[in-house]
Parts: structure tokens; C-alpha cells; sequence
């Protein structure tokens, strides 16, 4: 048995009560500013004021003693939104953006999703596992120590498994917890233009059969957006998928208030993300259902659009996660950091929700919180030590890495 001692340690935590955390506990967090965070075999053993811990506990019974000097702790961020499995940037069509060209228009003239699906099909698979590896290395630093993937830029079955092992192997060979999202209603591939309800044949009929059978992914999720799959469209997939055993997620209302949200929270999806144009019977819709809302402002930031209304979702009771989507269009960031301050400046949430949105309720919604999100005895030791007294250093010290040390199940991974 190795037990490791942290003291000296300001630590911050939502307490898991055994769902996500929405309306008024949202901003509720356990904070031990003298503190002291004890692992056993990689698991949180106790959590406490320091003198309760060290009283409980024999000297000789710690194989680490570490003095944080009074440093802020933090759950492990989750970040349960990504599609950080490619190869190539689009620098190019960011260009194109900022002159003022639209992304749907983008991917309706064949770009966007449809040109790192040419470059992702044509990837040989270490090549795709090297280039996704580096970016996931990244998120590390910043912070992240669980994170979903998704599939997407394949839009046919070999490709897309392809993705998938590529995404099973990064949580096999890097220290993070991956989970797999299978998302081949990324977009309608070129081979199906103009004929969208034949992809979604191919879907339902060979895909998520296939997924489902391999035990690939955990999820499957789907682009319902105008011009791309239509509510009918994404609901005939996501029932598919859920008959299958896989879990459902929707890319709800993104541009356009198609009414994904209210999709999801009928057939009973675990999250709807993006929301930015959702509307609020949508949201009401999903507070009832228990909808887990993911807030991805560094897309809303990069797409220069409204950013989603994360307080009317709060005070909904739709509990609120927060993601970075990094992908090389929409949101090309690998920084929790970085929408953890989005989401305190820019979408009005406080420290302690923006808190809760990184850590449990992003662990809920990626349905890991049995074992990550926070740091209740018995869970993972997945903990960062920030250069700051408390969480508020995060939004406060804009555009730096607040991060200076991660612990993944006890180990230090980086610091
Ligand atoms: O979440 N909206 C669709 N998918 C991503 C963007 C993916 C891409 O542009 O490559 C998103 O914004
Ligand atoms: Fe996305």
C-alpha cells in the first residue's frame, strides 16, 4: 500500500451527492483552506483540515510527505467534449472566417468538417495516434485529466473505428481517463450529398451495429443543425444508438435554434452541448428531463456568436458542464483554463459554478463521476496544485497556465 500525504494545501471540491449539482448547489463547494489531501494506493483516502487528517494517521504510515506551501488544490478538470482526433489544422478557413465567411457556409462549400474528414481518411492510424497523443499531452498540462474524444471525421465505417481505436489507445498509453463518443453524424459525407437520409440508413443499419458490437464507444452524438441533420433526422440515430446500449449526446442549437435541446431531453439524452441559440422552453424542457447542459464558450468566442445562457440555465436548474470542443474549427483549444475564465467573465457564472461545471457536473456527463469530478474519499486521486491561493486564480491570471502541478491517480504526471 502507498499513502502519500499533501499538506498545507487550500483545497476546493464540489461534494458529490449523487447526481449533478444544478440551480443554487451549482456554486455550492467544500473549501479546506488548511488542508490536507491523503492518497492511499491512488485513491483519496481522507480530505480535512490538516491537524483532523495528521491526528488519524501514523507518521510512519506515509511513504510522501508533500508540503503544498499553501497552494490551491483542485480536482483534475474534465473536459467531456472534444474532437481532438486529427491530423491536420485549418488555419486556412479561420482566415476565411474572420473576413466574415460563415462555418456552415464554410462546410456547405465542401470545407470545414469535410476537409479533416480527406485528411483523417487518408491518415495512416500512428500517425493519427501521434498527432491526437500531443494535443491530449497538452489538455494534461492545462489541467485536464479525464476527457471524451470523438469519433466524426471518418463519415464511413473504417474510419471511424480507426478513430476509435486511436481514442481507446490514447486512455490506454497516456495517463488521462479517455472516453470514447462515436459521432459519425459528424456531418453528411460528400459520397451522400443531397442525400441525407441514406447516410442515416448507413448509420443505423452498418454503423452504430458495429460500434455497439465492438464495445468501442461509451456515446454516440450527432451534429442536429440546419443544413446538416435535421430533429427527425438526429432522433432516428440517437434512438438507434441507445437501443444499441451506446449513451446519447446532441450537438443542440448551435447556430440555429433547431430544437435539439428539447430532442434531448424527450429521448432522455444524458447532455445536450453547445445550446447557444437554444431556446428557453428548450431549457425548461431540459431541467425537467435532468438534462446535463455542456457550455463550450471558447466555440461561441471563436465563432464570434452569443455565448450560450449558462445563468438562465442555472437558474433553471439545468446543471451547467463546461467544455473546450477542441477541434481545428470551431474551437481550437486544448485549455480548460481557458473556458473556465470564458464562463466566470464572459458568461457570468461565479468561480465556485465554473468550478463545479469542470470538474463533477463535466464528470457526470460523460458518466464518470464514480470515480472522477471531485475529490470525495474513495474516488481517484486526480488533483492539480495551482500557482494561486484559491480557484479564482484561474479567470483572474487570463491567458497563463494556472496549473503547476497534476496528479493523476496520486502520480504526478507533470510539475
Ligand atoms: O462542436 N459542430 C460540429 N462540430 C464541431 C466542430 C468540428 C469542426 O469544425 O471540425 C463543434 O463545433
Ligand atoms: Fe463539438
Amino acid at each position: 500500500m502507498i499513502t502519500k500525504l499533501f499538506r498545507n494545501a487550500a483545497v476546493f471540491t464540489p461534494e458529490d451527492g449523487g447526481k449533478p449539482r444544478a440551480g443554487p448547489d451549482q456554486g455550492r463547494i467544500r473549501a479546506v483552506p488548511k488542508g490536507a489531501l491523503l492518497c492511499r494506493n491512488g485513491r483519496v483516502a481522507a480530505l480535512g483540515p490538516e491537524k483532523d487528517v495528521l491526528k488519524a494517521l501514523h507518521a510512519d504510515d506515509v511513504d510522501l510527505e508533500v508540503d503544498l506551501e499553501g497552494r490551491c488544490v483542485l480536482p483534475g478538470f474534465v473536459d467531456p467534449h472534444t474532437h481532438l482526433c486529427f491530423v491536420e489544422t485549418r488555419e486556412q478557413e479561420f482566415s476565411l472566417r474572420l473576413q466574415g465567411v460563415e462555418y456552415l457556409e464554410i462546410l456547405r462549400r465542401g470545407g470545414g468538417i469535410l476537409s479533416t474528414v480527406r485528411s483523417v481518411r487518408k491518415s495512416d492510424e500512428e500517425t493519427l495516434f501521434r498527432a491526437t497523443r500531443e494535443r491530449v499531452l497538452r489538455a494534461l498540462r492545462f489541467g485536464t485529466t479525464t476527457l471524451e474524444i470523438k469519433s466524426g471525421y471518418g463519415l464511413e465505417t473504417p474510419t471511424e473505428l480507426k478513430m476509435l481505436r486511436v481514442i481507446r489507445r490514447i486512455g490506454r498509453e497516456t495517463p488521462l481517463d479517455v472516453v470514447a463518443t462515436f459521432m459519425g453524424a459528424h456531418a453528411v459525407p460528400e459520397e451522400y450529398r443531397n442525400r441525407t437520409d441514406d447516410y442515416v440508413d448507413a448509420i443505423v443499419r452498418d454503423m452504430i451495429p458495429e460500434v455497439a458490437r465492438q464495445g468501442i464507444a461509451r456515446f454516440c452524438d450527432v451534429f442536429c443543425e440546419q443544413g446538416v441533420f435535421s430533429v427527425a433526422q438526429s432522433r432516428r440515430i440517437l434512438r438507434a444508438a441507445l437501443a444499441a446500449g451506446l449513451g446519447a449526446k446532441i450537438h443542440a442549437d448551435e447556430v440555429h435554434d433547431l430544437g435539439g435541446a428539447a430532442l434531448a431531453a424527450e429521448i432522455g439524452a444524458l447532455s445536450a452541448e453547445h445550446l447557444l441559440a437554444a431556446s428557453e422552453a428548450s431549457l425548461k424542457a431540459m431541467a425537467q428531463a435532468g438534462t446535463i447542459g455542456v457550455v463550450l464558450p471558447a466555440t461561441a468566442y471563436s465563432l464570434r456568436k452569443p455565448f450560450a445562457k449558462a445563468r438562465t440555465m442555472i437558474e433553471l436548474g439545468v446543471p451547467v458542464a463546461l467544455a473546450t470542443d477542441g477541434n481545428p474549427g470551431s474551437s481550437y483549444t486544448e485549455s480548460m483554463p481557458f473556458v473556465f475564465g470564458l464562463a466566470v467573465l464572459s458568461m457570468g457564472l461565479s468561480v465556485e459554478e465554473a468550478l463545479t461545471a469542470a470538474t463533477l457536473n463535466a464528470a457526470y456527463a460523460i458518466a464518470t463521476a464514480d470515480r472522477v469530478g471531485s475529490l470525495d474519499v474513495g474516488k481517484q486521486a486526480d488533483f492539480l496544485v495551482l500557482e494561486g491561493e484559491t480557484p479564482a486564480v484561474v479567470p483572474y491570471h487570463a491567458g497563463a497556465n494556472p496549473v503547476a502541478a497534476v496528479y493523476k491517480k496520486g502520480e504526478l504526471c507533470f510539475g
